[in-house]
């Protein structure tokens, strides 16, 4: 049964996806200051839409960094309230001549639209206000009290929101948080994400001699930060991918026998993984788990850049001073992100070689999550998805992070329901990133059905 709503979605497609267009053509990227105008832009155009399909309420609320657009509509007596969250925010785009069309000039191709955000988050943000719109226009009510909040600073740590939702305000009075953010374990699976990695993302600065100086003429005498620095990193981990922080580990809690035997019935191949998706000779990783459970519920430990040296083209003599990188970890349930970040600092400092010095900076942290699945709106959200999908559910983790989900939980006491139609292969955070346009319609039609059937 087809209700009038999901009707009203189909016929409206098109706009929907033309609309949809309109919002990824402004480059939201949250972390270059040059982009803070159209991080402003992108959340005005979520209000406009939001007041335009009968939202009350409808503001940017201002933080330190990119504003929030909240919304409400609750009006249905007696019915629960979702908070509804997703981020207008995106990841810088570079590198751009690896995509096949410019990532903010939004293009259809074989059945996906390319665009830098298409799938995280804007595409998914759009599906969630489509829906409202949608149940909105034929019913002229929700079928649920509905608030909406989202936020411009997920893909750089989400300090706004973190601090709005710690102040406990009464506009995020709410039972349940539907997120829409993460993705389906595989095409036409219907897929509740459970659990999602926290991390810490930190910077090492090494600083040794007073100034650049002559290698000829120093090199041999004068430390170099460069060389301490990759004495540092080569220390963090063992060749078998295990961190060797002191600590580290002791207080993870490991998933359940149940977690891991239904982890082991999911269609996955970890060679059609290392070749499809990673695209490496080998995959790597701590011995004794299986991929997902190295990704989904071991910690780790990357390094991203190491700015700084010479790095122009050919070649100058020099013992750089000063030496950068920028590492993180990625935690796990059990683990907290301030015992994690003290462990990490107190042992770089300790093992940082002689002659330099260290400075260990956190730039932003969010804790790890686990949703518990016995509440009445994951059992909603998988008759919802059954009717759209024709299958049952499949309950996964993921290994990137969230971190507001933690906090819902934390500060408001609110279960969420990690309901996202992303794929695995569709590139977040890479060139060419894409949103399949089935999942984008499915989507749509999985939320009108899952806040009809809370409402019911
Ligand atoms: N939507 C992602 C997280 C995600 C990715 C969930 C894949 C499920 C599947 C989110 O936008 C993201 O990228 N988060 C960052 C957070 C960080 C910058 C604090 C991440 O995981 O790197
Ligand atoms: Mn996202
Ligand atoms: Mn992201």
């Amino acid at each position: 049964m087809s209700s009038s709503a999901a009707t009203y979605a189909r016929e409206n497609h098109p706009r929907f996806l033309e609309e949809l267009k309109t919002l990824l053509r402004i480059p939201s990227v949250s972390t270059l200051p040059e982009n803070a105008t159209d991080c402003r832009r992108a959340a005005e155009l979520l209000v406009t839409e939001l007041r335009r399909i009968g939202f009350d309420n409808v503001r940017l609320i201002e933080t330190e960094g990119h504003p929030l657009v909240y919304a409400d509509w609750l009006h249905a007596t007696n019915k629960p309230t979702v908070l509804c969250y997703g981020h207008y925010d995106v990841q810088p785009a570079d590198p751009l001549d690896e995509w096949n069309t410019p990532p903010f000039e939004p293009t259809e191709r074989n059945g996906n639209i390319y665009a830098r955000g298409a799938v995280d988050d804007k595409g998914q943000v759009w599906a969630q206000v489509k829906a409202l719109e949608s149940l909105l226009a034929t019913k002229r009510a929700l079928p649920l009290n509905v608030r909406v909040l989202f936020e411009g600073e997920e893909e750089v740590g989400g300090e706004g929101i973190a601090a709005f939702v710690a102040s406990k305000s009464p506009l995020l009075q709410a039972d349940f948080a539907l997120v829409s953010d993460t993705e389906l374990f595989a095409p036409g699976l219907p897929t509740l994400c459970v659990g999602l990695r926290g991390m810490i993302y930190t910077e090492i600065e090494v600083r040794g001699a007073k100034t650049d100086l002559h290698s000829g003429m120093y090199g041999g005498a004068a430390p170099n930060a460069f060389v301490s620095l990759a004495q540092i990193l080569s220390r963090l981990k063992d060749e078998d991918g295990r961190i060797l922080i002191p600590g580290f580990y002791d207080d993870i809690i490991p998933p359940s026998a149940a977690e891991l035997a239904a982890w082991r019935s999911l269609p996955f191949d970890e060679e059609q993984y290392r070749i499809a998706e990673v695209g490496s000779k080998k995959l790597v990783g701590e011995p004794g788990y299986t991929v997902l459970e190295r990704t989904w519920a071991r910690p780790t430990l990357d390094v991203h850049g190491i700015p700084g040296g010479f790095i122009g083209a050919g070649a100058k003599t020099v013992i750089p001073a000063k030496a950068q990188a920028k590492v993180s970890m990625r935690l796990v349930p059990g683990m907290t992100p301030a015992k994690a970040f003290a462990q990490y600092k107190n042992f770089v400092q300790q093992i940082a070689p002689a002659g330099v010095d260290i400075e260990v900076r956190l730039i932003h942290s969010g804790a790890p999550c686990l949703i518990p699945v016995d509440n009445p709106y994951i059992q909603a959200a998988t008759r919802a998805l059954h009717e759209v999908w024709g299958r049952d559910t499949v309950f996964i983790r993921s290994g990137g992070s969230i971190p507001i989900v933690g906090d819902f939980a934390k500060h408001l006491n609110l279960p969420s329901v990690m309901m996202g139609f992303g794929l695995p292969d569709d590139n977040i955070h890479a060139p060419n990133e894409k949103f399949n346009l089935k999942n984008f319609e499915l989507g749509i039609q999985s939320l009108i059905r899952f806040l009809e059937e809370v409402g019911s």
